[in-house]
């Protein structure tokens, strides 16, 4: 039923008669098995097509549950839902633009970043130059309370000019039906992307968090953003919405942040009584030296982005296992150290290790009804070790 959401069925959906269907949707209907039964009742007062569609977006707005508090009004497409921003991102970003009263939200999908940027106050210009998309756009500013300050356009993004001077860009990185993850891949581009600076020159990127560190422009300051432990996003901030640090991890839902500056080299010394397992978006804006000096721990190798300390420092920028073990790696001392303290199940982490961490714990014997242990395979001063831990702090 994915393409169920047509030009002619949001119409469906929009009009009075789509309204009543969907709040009689009752969520006990959407399950897989009583979808067909779902069906048939609606298909006594809608057509097939009316019907698909008010089921398949009655479904999608409980999956946008995960993104948008107020999903169960919203309009969306499948597609388009997985590609929006959700609310948590979007507002944090919008803090960005405080100093715009105006902002250009181009390539604006269904509108996850216009409803975060207007919802803090900002006229927003939203374009997209898919029609549906632009539509649906439309209709979320509308029963989300905010279309006054939305104005939504169907076009080419890179048509100007759009009336301000900030803008934030979420392009494509789903092209033909498949993840891109180049800048040079995403529609559009980003050197098209760049050549908008002319005109508006406080502009965020949003790029894939794995982005190629040497293609990105120089000049402007790279945010990687994770929530709940997930690198999502990388923005590229140039103008005045950057802060004039080349780099900086955000952890969301708490805000909290961390910004590259010139720090003296991290010493590199065996492992100490916790170790520590920094958040993706620490390990992708290169901060680990800085979270280290901060928290005053050391690394376990060079290359590896583990920290250590004696202390147990609590830090939003990673989380911290209690060391009970650091030995060399060997699998059959292992299973004893493991059986000795009584570990029941086992979490497997590795960082520069070749070890495939599933496999490895379908080999590790444990004792029925033990305690938990997380077993991290990593390597200190350039030699395999193995850390029994215990969980988290
Ligand atoms: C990743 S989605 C944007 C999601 C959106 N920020 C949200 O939160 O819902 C990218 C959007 O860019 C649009 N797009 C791609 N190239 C474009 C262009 N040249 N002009 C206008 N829109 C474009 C696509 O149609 C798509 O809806």
């Amino acid at each position: 039923m994915h393409q169920a959401i047509t030009l002619e069925a949001l119409d469906f959906l929009l009009s009075e008669r789509g309204a009543a269907i969907l709040s009689a949707l009752k969520p006990d209907d959407l399950r897989d098995q009583a979808l067909l039964s779902a069906l048939t009742r609606l298909r006594r007062t809608c057509s097939p097509q009316e019907a698909a569609a008010a089921v398949t977006l009655a479904r999608l707005r409980l999956r946008a549950e995960r993104k948008f508090t107020r999903a169960a009004k919203m309009f969306f497409t499948d597609e388009a839902l997985q590609q929006a921003s959700g609310e948590a991102i979007s507002r944090y970003r919008a803090r960005r633009y405080a100093a715009f009263d105006r902002i250009a939200d181009l390539g604006c999908g269904v509108g996850g970043d216009t409803i975060g940027l207007a919802a803090a106050g900002h006229e927003v210009i939203a374009v997209d130059r898919d029609l549906l998309r632009s539509r649906l756009a439309r209709a979320n500013a509308r029963v989300l309370g905010l279309d006054d300050r939305v104005r939504v356009v169907c076009a080419d993004l890179r048509q100007q000019p759009w009336g301000t001077s900030a803008a934030f860009v979420d392009p494509s990185r789903r092209v033909g039906g498949r993840r891109v993850f180049s800048i040079y891949e995403m529609e559009p581009s980003l050197p098209d992307i760049l050549t908008l600076r002319d005109r508006m020159p406080h502009m965020g990127v949003k790029v894939h968090p794995g982005v190629d560190d040497l293609g990105l422009p120089s000049g402007c300051e790279v945010e990687f953003i994770s929530e709940g432990g997930t690198c999502k996003e990388a923005v590229l901030w140039f103008g005045d919405l950057s802060t004039g640090v080349p780099r900086r991890a955000t952890l969301l839902p708490g805000g909290h942040t961390l910004a590259w500056e010139p720090v003296e080299p991290v010493p590199v010394g065996p492992p100490g009584a916790y170790l520590y397992e920094p958040d993706p978006a620490i390990i992708r804006a290169h901060v680990v030296e800085h979270l280290a000096w901060q928290i005053g721990a050391h690394k376990l190798d060079e290359e590896i982005a583990y920290l250590t300390g004696d202390r147990a420092v609590q830090t939003p920028f990673a989380r911290c296992y209690p060391v009970w073990e650091a030995l060399p790696f060997n699998l059959k001392e292992l299973n004893r150290r493991l059986r000795t303290l009584g570990v029941g199940s086992v979490i497997v982490k590795k960082r520069g290790s070749a070890v495939d961490p599933e496999a490895f714990r379908r080999r590790l014997k444990t004792v029925p009804g033990g305690r938990t242990a997380v077993v991290v395979l990593t390597r200190a001063a350039g030699r395999p070790i193995m850390l029994i831990c215990g969980e988290a702090l």
